[in-house]
């Protein structure tokens, strides 16, 4: 009994407002040039410095500084990213600026006496901030990358920051939401940031950060991993119970590797390699489903969803187990996204009922021998090309502002596994390949990604959404070249995501049809409804040449370009 009106509940729940494709949706269209960002004011920075002849990184660069000044939630000086590059020569790259676990950092540091997780002690405060990426990251792309002066991709946002700007309505809730975390965590009160009612349309200033900026335009990374702001973050971790100090600053290091490339029918997918567990996920998900006829079955319905679900499962029981950082933990990267391993991994899929995760353990390799990111996308008027996550994990990262320096640090930590088997706040959970160790990073789920079709560059994509950042990516792909969805209707359209553990699938209200829904709950599927996944920032070439931005709807993101 209980049980049918679980099924019946959920499927009503999850019906809502599904509404029937009319009229095509199409975003902004330019000639050549394009950004999509999680906000107006970034979006304009970055095109604006492309209008000065600024390449593609130039203008990512531009526009990550500026979300670190207008999205203060997750555009950050204070966490870390990845950023994949495709030159119009076709020359690829990727570059890891994820943030590291300060020299002190053991496998127990969350654990209380009795070893169980100590509730918020990586997610909250000092203690889960790990040692920040972003600026070494930026510097390193420049010095490869950068063509137009240094000082001119940082100035707009020292600009919007000293001379202030308004809030959207988004942003103005967003600081309301924290505005308790911040006099908790803080111990020197960001008065600044502080309000009774933030609205929107208010102004603004962040001094301290515009001063720190400053300091980053005129003396590079030393600006912020030596000086002024590095003693101001040491000060910062001294003043509670934070462990990062000024060695740890010295010693990051931004790293060039190698994107990871896999084949989906015509179509050629860049994206980040471990650390980050997105590319080498997304291409399992992509492999996995590329036998069945998806566009056949069509967008968001029962043998879709059923389908793109199992092979979630599996592909996330596989990140569970076998992803960390590189550097430490030898990832098989090429087993696990071989053609016979998926083929070998998706054989018990069972096209009639769900499988319960509790059956479904990581996958075995041959062994004769082993929510809060955000995403940008640009193309520049040379055909190159750049797409960007960046992150303080949870919106606003560890809510703590370095006092003086006016900027969050991110709460990156909690992206290790605290404890073999306990969900961290995305409910991923992780083992030994993830678990935290000195100078270590943690895994990500971020998937900044480029694909071609047929040798040309075709769209460029990415998001936030922790853990559910792969799944989003991996359906905007086959909404456009399965569902033929125009890039502004691939990000709009509504979304789920399983990822093995929990198991159940979240899924945005009218994601599926009041029929389907209820089919694929008597298939075994149990479903949570989110208010919203991700925020995908997409740029698609048009056959003639032409870019189609997708903004996603979901939050103030905006394409600009000419
Ligand atoms: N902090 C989210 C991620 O890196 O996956």
């Amino acid at each position: 009994m209980m049980n049918r009106l679980f099924v019946l509940l959920s499927a009503i729940a999850l019906v809502a407002c599904h509404t029937r494709k009319e009229e095509r949706v199409i975003g902004l269209i330019t000639d050549s040039a394009m950004v999509v960002s999680a906000h107006p004011l970034a979006s304009k920075v970055g095109a604006d410095i492309m209008r000065k002849g600024g390449n593609a990184v130039d203008a990512a660069i531009a526009t990550q500084f500026a979300l670190a000044v207008v999205y203060p939630s997750a555009g950050n000086i204070g966490g870390g990213g990845f950023m994949i590059l495709r030159k119009n020569d076709k020359t690829l790259d990727a570059l890891d600026y994820r943030e590291k676990a300060p020299a002190s950092s053991h496998p127990n540091m969350y654990l209380g006496e009795t070893g169980e997780i100590v509730s918020g002690l990586s997610q909250d405060g000092h203690l889960a901030c790990g040692v920040p990426g972003t600026i070494a990251g930026l510097a390193a792309a420049y010095e490869k990358y950068g063509t137009l002066p240094w000082p001119e991709l940082i100035q707009p946002a020292i600009d919007l920051a000293l001379n202030g700007f308004r809030l959207t309505q988004k942003e103005a809730a967003g600081l309301n939401y924290i505005q308790e975390d911040l006099a908790r965590y803080n111990t020197i009160l960001p008065s600044f940031l502080l309000r009774d009612l933030w609205k929107a349309g208010d102004q603004i200033v962040l001094t301290d950060l515009g001063h720190t900026l400053e300091r980053i335009r005129d003396e590079g990374a030393n600006g912020f991993y030596g000086g002024k702001t590095a003693d101001d973050i040491v000060a910062e971790m001294r003043r509670s119970n934070g462990i990062i100090t000024l060695e740890d600053l010295k010693n990051y290091n931004a790293v060039w590797r190698k994107p990871i490339v896999g084949e989906y029918k015509e179509f050629r997918v860049i994206s980040m390699s471990p650390p980050s567990s997105g590319g080498l996920a997304l291409i399992q998900l992509l492999k996995s489903v590329e036998p069945y006829p998806v566009k056949a079955w069509g967008h968001n319905t029962v043998r879709t969803a059923h389908l793109m679900t199992e092979a979630e499962r599996r592909a996330y029981a596989d990140r569970a187990f076998y992803l960390g950082d590189p550097d430490f933990t030898p990832v098989p990267v090429e087993k696990l996204v071989h053609d016979l391993y998926l083929k070998q991994r998706m054989s018990d899929f069972n096209p009639a009922k769900a499988t319960l995760s509790q059956n479904i353990n990581e996958g075995v390799l041959q062994t004769e021998e082993s929510e809060q990111t955000t995403h940008l996308s640009v193309v520049d008027p040379q055909g190159n090309s750049v797409s960007v996550t960046t992150t303080l994990n949870g919106g606003y990262g560890s809510r703590v502002v370095v006092a003086g320096s006016g900027f969050l640090l991110n709460n990156e930590m909690d992206d290790f596994s605290s404890k073999p088997g306990a969900p961290n706040m995305y409910g991923a959970v992780g083992g030994e390949a993830n678990k935290i160790m000195p100078n270590k990073r943690m895994l990500s789920s971020m998937t900044p990604t480029i694909v071609e079709k047929e040798g040309k560059l075709f769209m460029i994509l990415g998001t936030p959404g922790g853990t559910s950042i792969i799944t989003s990516v991996f359906q905007t792909i086959l909404n456009v070249v399965e569902h033929t969805m125009t890039m502004q209707e691939a990000v709009s359209a509504k979304r789920f995501h399983s990822q093995w553990l929990p198991d159940s699938v979240s899924t945005e209200k009218g994601a599926f049809s009041a029929e389907d829904s209820m089919v694929l709950v008597k298939m075994g599927h149990a479903f949570k409804l989110r208010s919203g996944l991700g925020r995908v920032d997409a740029i698609l070439v048009l056959p003639d040449g032409k870019l189609e931005g997708g903004a996603d709807p979901r939050g103030d993101d905006t394409a600009e370009g000419f």
